[in-house]
């Protein structure tokens, strides 16, 4: 396993290009599934789940190619073919590497007429249940049953006719899967209470690039219309906001100033404000945002929310970010049971951090050491990159895979603006 060994104090300067988005392509690959036309993606990022995700489609028949490798460029173009499917089953031990697996019961469901897909599990930030997706797919006429750690789904003789669903809680997963179902349903489907993050816009325009016809997108209440046929499309994955935000708490540690290349800045509005109000100049223009920290940083209080609220997956990168600012914040994670994993690392740092269930209270400025840190789950770890930038001192963070599960080539794109930062083998 690979470590991460970061010398802190540096300021940095200059431009990071922003990846495809993580969780807006583990939506779109498995869109390929409804149709037995080519699918083009465009700007995937090079991250080990979607590597992961790949393969699982394999399993199902579905190829995929890659059309002009550009080993030197950030992303790539995927093209993936499900002619025709040869199995509907996602085994255990692929599920399990990666829950976002759960993603192909809904499509599955549609074009075959049935889906076998193990029960992910839980996972560090919290046991992330699926009754939801269970339970929308059962709206629109599915037949679930659980067995042997599987759900097992099958759609009645002709296919699934849709239906009505009102989510009790809003599931960014769910919603995706009950948008890839609805798009092949007999008849009319209706979603309230859905997901309105950016990621699920990015899937409701490519099913619609695909023939689909979906009302109301980007709000929480959608309609779609079912379609005998999907055809085949070439869209490109909207960028990373997630990563931006992250390089955004990065550069503003550090007291730097930094581009980030290919940032939308409509899909950050939460954090783009929790930034600001913490005192870091930000400016957007329709090819990027640059984040400046001249002054000094202020304790602010955050609480997460569904879209548009400020996303959950910010919450311990702006924590890290909030270590360093003047006053006491306040942070309550309102989505996950378990997400301040990264608060006793920070903590061996030097940061003064309280947490009360799921509330937080940062005490700042502190001065924050170097350490050898253990990374626990994606956002976590790279709050503690994010801390290790600005500490006194090396940072080591072990355990990197959870790294590379979210943040494409992270080492060089630090590089790129001036961090001393470099990637070794763990011995
Ligand atoms: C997606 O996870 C993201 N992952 C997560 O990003 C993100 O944190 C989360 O949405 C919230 O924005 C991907 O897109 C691959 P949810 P998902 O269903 O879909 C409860 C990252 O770091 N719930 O919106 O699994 C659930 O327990 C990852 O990139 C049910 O109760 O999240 C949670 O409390 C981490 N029943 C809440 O809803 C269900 O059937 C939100 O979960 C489904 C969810």
């Amino acid at each position: 396993m690979d470590k991460l060994i970061i010398r802190g104090g540096n300021r940095l300067s200059g431009t990071i290009p922003i990846s495809g988005a993580k969780n807006a392509a583990l939506t779109l690959i498995p869109c390929a599934l409804l149709t037995e036309e080519a699918l083009t993606l465009r700007n995937l990022p090079r991250l080990a789940d979607i590597d992961g995700f790949q393969h699982l489609m394999t399993q199902f028949g579905v190829s995929h190619t890659i059309p002009g490798k550009r080993p030197e460029e950030f992303g790539r173009n995927v093209t993936l073919e499900a002619m025709r499917i040869t199995s509907s089953v996602a085994p255990y031990d692929l599920v399990r590497k990666m829950r976002a697996s759960i993603l192909v019961l809904g499509p599955l469901l549609a074009r075959t007429g049935e889906a076998t897909v193990s029960l992910p599990g839980g996972c560090a930030i919290g046991n992330r249940p699926i009754d939801l997706h269970l339970k929308v797919l059962e709206a629109f006429g599915a037949h679930i049953e659980l067995a042997q750690g599987y759900v097992k789904a099958s759609a009645p003789d002709g296919g699934l006719p849709g239906g009505e669903f009102d989510f009790p809680v809003v599931s960014v997963g769910a919603t995706e899967n009950a948008l890839m179902a609805a798009v092949l349903c007999k008849g009319t489907s209706r979603l309230v209470n859905a997901a309105r993050e950016p990621e699920i816009v990015d899937l409701c325009n490519l099913l619609t690039a695909m023939g689909a016809e979906i009302e109301g997108v980007g709000t929480s209440e959608l309609t779609i219309h079912g379609v005998s046929k999907l055809h085949g499309a070439t869209y490109r994955v909207m960028p990373d906001r997630i990563e931006a935000g992250s390089y955004a708490c990065a550069a503003a540690i550090t007291g730097g100033e930094v581009r980030l290349e290919g940032a939308e800045a409509g899909d950050m509005g939460s954090t783009l404000h929790a930034l600001r109000n913490i005192g870091v100049e930000i400016e957007s223009d329709k090819h990027g945002i640059n984040v400046a920290a001249n002054g000094p940083l202020k304790a602010h209080n955050l609480t997460t929310a569904p879209f548009p609220g400020l996303a959950t997956d910010m919450q311990a990168q702006l924590m890290s970010l909030l270590t360093r600012a003047e006053g006491t914040s306040v942070l309550k994670e309102t989505i996950f049971e378990n997400r301040f994993m990264h608060v006793p690392e920070l903590a061996r740092m030097g940061a003064d951090i309280e947490t009360e269930g799921r509330t937080a209270i940062v005490r700042g400025p502190t001065r924050l050491t170097g350490a050898e840190v253990m990374a626990t789950d994606l956002r976590a770890s790279m709050s503690l990159v994010i801390a290790g930038l600005a500490a006194e001192g090396a940072t080591t963070v072990r355990r990197l895979y959870h790294l590379d599960r979210g943040y494409e080539r992270l080492e060089e794109k630090l590089q790129l603006v001036g961090a001393d930062v470099e990637r070794v083998g763990d011995d």
